[in-house]
């Protein structure tokens, strides 16, 4: 079988290896991957939800897209939407949430022989049949060892799926279900197997990777295991939540000499009363002390976060809160977002009622700064 497939990624870097693990489980299953969307025979739309943006995005592209091939929605979106999909995005044939990635080649059989003898569904010549799968909870291991890395030095590593934070604002826990862990043996054993195949840098990868737990082994002692992996030269790991970050964690980064001293520490808020709205757990002021403390213990660091500005009831006051924080502790990057009403999360009760205006004005401010402050720690290292 010579079928072509293209995927397109939208989102994290999560999504960018669910992409790698569905390519890997087509390609074993004799299909080809193109660049190429033109030449493709299925297509493949992996999505995010994070933001409303996002989703636009999607929508607008999706509908360029037919022409005989066989198109699929895939990811977060498609738990989002479900079925609904279809009635938005007519030529849609497959929609794939991301707990249900190993059903694509079983469904791509099924739309493939559809296509073939034009069997439509049931009797009826007027229906086209349409497949949907997103009530998955877990992902069987083996679709992480096909060995398909998009690249030829670096890989995303999954050391755990899913999110059980509460944050008020956040889709994921939604569409990306409960945090599951991978088992400790298992993630050691797919990087032994991308080191063998030439890979020298990798990232783990997780909502939360700091509560990652599994048996004995906690997220402290998996960056010792992984430390000591034999070839693997460098790798990092993504995304922290300060709630969950010990001291003892600075220290063993500190301590193992591969682990990249970089930290991806999400703040999203200065300011006390909204973060309590968003319900993450910590206090302005524990946050403070914990980036400090970083830097302290750990040389030579990189520290990086993200903010939203805009949430529901969010003040003047508030939005100094968070301009003052980012002044202070002066990070080397900061990914900044307007509040996006999201379905399916606590904050969608509350009235979005910061002005798109408004919300641009305190995006731009803080970008500025951020801009200003990045720029001066470049000329620091120069
Ligand atoms: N609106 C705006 N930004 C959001 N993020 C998550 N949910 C939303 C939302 N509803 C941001 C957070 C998160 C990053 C990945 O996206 O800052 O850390
Ligand atoms: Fe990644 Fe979240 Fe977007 Fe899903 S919704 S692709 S988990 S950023």
């Amino acid at each position: 079988m010579n079928k072509k497939i293209y995927i397109r990624t939208f989102g994290c870097q999560m999504n960018v290896r669910d992409s790698e693990v569905i390519a890997g489980i087509l390609l074993k299953d004799g299909y080809k991957i193109t660049d190429e969307s033109n030449e493709a025979d299925i297509v493949i739309f992996n999505t995010c939800s994070v933001r409303q943006h996002a989703e636009d995005k999607v929508w607008s592209d999706i509908g360029r897209f037919k022409n005989g091939k066989i198109l699929g929605l895939v990811g977060c979106m498609a738990k989002n939407y479900q079925e609904k999909v279809f009635e938005r995005a007519p030529n849609v044939d497959f929609v794939v949430g991301p707990s249900d990635i190993d059903k694509i080649p079983a469904i791509m059989k099924i739309l493939i022989s559809d296509k073939k003898g034009t069997v439509p569904f049931g009797d009826s010549p007027f229906f086209e049949r349409k497949i949907w799968e997103t009530d998955g909870v877990t992902r069987p291991e083996d679709i992480y060892h096909t060995g398909y890395y998009g690249d030829k030095e670096r890989a995303y590593v999954v050391i755990s799926e899913g999110c059980s934070n509460n944050c008020s604002y956040c889709v994921v826990p939604f569409v990306r279900g409960a945090l599951r862990h991978r088992n400790y043996k298992d993630i050691i054993k797919e990087i032994k197997e991308a080191v063998d195949l030439g890979i020298t840098k990798i990232t783990l990868l997780g909502q939360n990777v700091n509560s990652y737990i599994y048996e004995e082994v906690n997220f402290i002692k998996l960056i010792e295991l992984v430390n000591g992996i034999r070839g693997l030269k460098e790798f990092s790991f993504v995304t922290s939540h300060p709630k969950d970050t010990p001291l003892d964690l600075f220290k063993a980064m500190a301590d193992q000499d591969k682990l990249k001293k970089y930290l991806h520490l999400p703040v999203q808020s200065g300011s006390d009363r909204i973060l309590k709205l968003m319900n993450r757990d910590y206090s302005r002021k524990f946050y403070l002390d914990l980036a400090q403390s970083y830097r302290k213990m750990v040389k030579k660091d990189a520290l990086t976060t993200d903010i939203i500005v805009g949430f529901p009831t969010e003040t003047e006051e508030d939005f100094q809160d968070t301009y003052n924080l980012v002044n202070e502790v002066e990070f080397n990057a900061a990914f900044i977002f307007k509040y996006s009403l999201r379905p399916h999360t606590d904050a969608a009760r509350m009235v979005d009622d910061v002005p798109k205006d408004e919300k641009e004005r305190r995006h731009k401010l803080i970008l500025d700064l951020q801009k200003e402050i990045s720029n001066g720690k470049k000329n620091d290292l120069s």
